[in-house]
């Protein structure tokens, strides 16, 4: 009898042990669209699918509050198309209780994951104790990750910052603590929360983070283009990459970066096609109150790589419909053909 217990007990422990190898490598060298308040949400998700290649898409940040109290524009917060199952939905908030109300809510729905915004740096949402500010207290960070893991089935992630110092130490024992807790995927943008976007992402600290956790570390921060998320990923210093603007500039970045990788040739693009889709996309799928922010936050990035892109950028700004924007994009594409293929 006591030998069939040992060696039960012993089964369900190699099981586990292999569980958990096999999500270590469902991880490893998965490419995620970062979460980007006003960016990442369908019309940039349709986009990116049509290239291809990206394995998982995190959703804008989503007000815990708000979605519990049927705030008027959470159904196109919460879209979960086009690929529900690729989709990450990342919350914010700044009270337990609500976090875990609305994370129950949302692990219902088809989705690989919650994930819980520990790293926004505006002050707007800081100083309501949401983002960066759980980074504070690792007591209050490991409490509000012990009562998601009681209420989530799905995968629960953490997206952070290096915290308010330049600290490893404070960052592996806050990291530590979201471990222990439950917390099954972590993502690291390597700045300090006062760095907002300035200087240039710590890798060292991903990757060392990695080496020192258990659980999977997905790296993010200043990936430009396809070269450099290919570079990363061969380099295999976390398990995912997850990338933000530099997705915007080129929605085909992972598509490009899955060729390189291959040895084959990167799929075509062309930069006027997309960014009519896109506008196109943005007025099937978001709210007119939404169109006109939603529009000039994407050309902010989308437009950089173009020659005039400081006027291009300014004559949209200006402008006050979809349709007219359209034009102006349509007018500079045709004075300069050649940017409708740059890279
Ligand atoms: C416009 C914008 C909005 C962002 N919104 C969020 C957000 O809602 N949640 C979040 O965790 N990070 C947010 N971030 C941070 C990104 O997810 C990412 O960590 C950061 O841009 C660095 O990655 P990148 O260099 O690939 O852009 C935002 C970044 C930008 C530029």
């Amino acid at each position: 009898m006591k030998a069939s217990f040992a060696s039960e007990f012993i089964f369900v422990l190699a099981w586990l042990h292999i569980g958990k190898l096999w999500y270590y490598d469902a991880m490893k060298g998965k490419f995620l669209l970062a979460p980007m308040s006003e960016l990442s949400h369908r019309a940039l998700r349709e986009l990116i699918e049509d290239f291809g290649a990206c394995d998982e898409y995190f959703s804008e940040m989503i007000s815990a509050g708000a979605l519990l109290g049927g705030g008027p524009f959470e159904a196109w917060y919460t879209d979960p198309l086009p690929r529900p199952e690729k989709l990450v939905y990342q919350l914010e908030g700044s009270d337990q209780d609500r976090i875990i109300r609305a994370a129950a809510l949302l692990d219902r729905r088809d989705c690989a994951g919650i994930d819980i915004n520990m790293g926004c740096a505006a002050p707007a949402i800081r100083r309501t104790g949401a983002g960066a500010a759980w980074m504070v207290s690792i007591d209050r960070a490991g409490e509000l990750m012990a009562g998601l893991r009681k209420a989530v089935k799905k995968r629960l992630s953490v997206k952070l910052r290096i915290g308010f110092e330049e600290d490893f130490d404070y960052l592996l024992r806050f990291c530590r603590r979201l471990e222990e807790a439950g917390t099954e995927l972590i993502t690291l943008h390597p700045r300090t929360a006062r760095e907002k976007f300035r200087r240039n992402a710590r890798w060292d600290y991903t990757v060392r983070l990695r080496q020192e956790l258990k659980i999977p570390v997905a790296g993010n921060g200043d990936i430009h283009d396809a070269e450099a998320l290919r570079r990363r990923s061969a380099a295999g210093e976390c398990d995912a990459l997850m990338v933000g603007r530099g997705a915007v500039r080129a929605p085909w970045i992972f598509a490009q970066a899955r060729a390189l990788e291959a040895g084959k040739t990167p799929p075509p693009f062309n930069r006027e096609e997309t960014a009519l889709r896109f506008l196109d996309l943005v007025s099937r799928y978001q709210p007119p109150e939404f169109h006109l922010s939603r529009a000039r936050r994407f050309f902010a990035y989308y437009c950089d790589s173009l020659t005039w892109a400081h006027h291009v950028k300014t004559l949209l700004g200006r402008e006050t419909e979809l349709s007219g924007m359209a034009r102006i994009l349509a007018a500079y594409f045709r004075e300069h053909p050649e940017e409708r293929h740059r890279l």
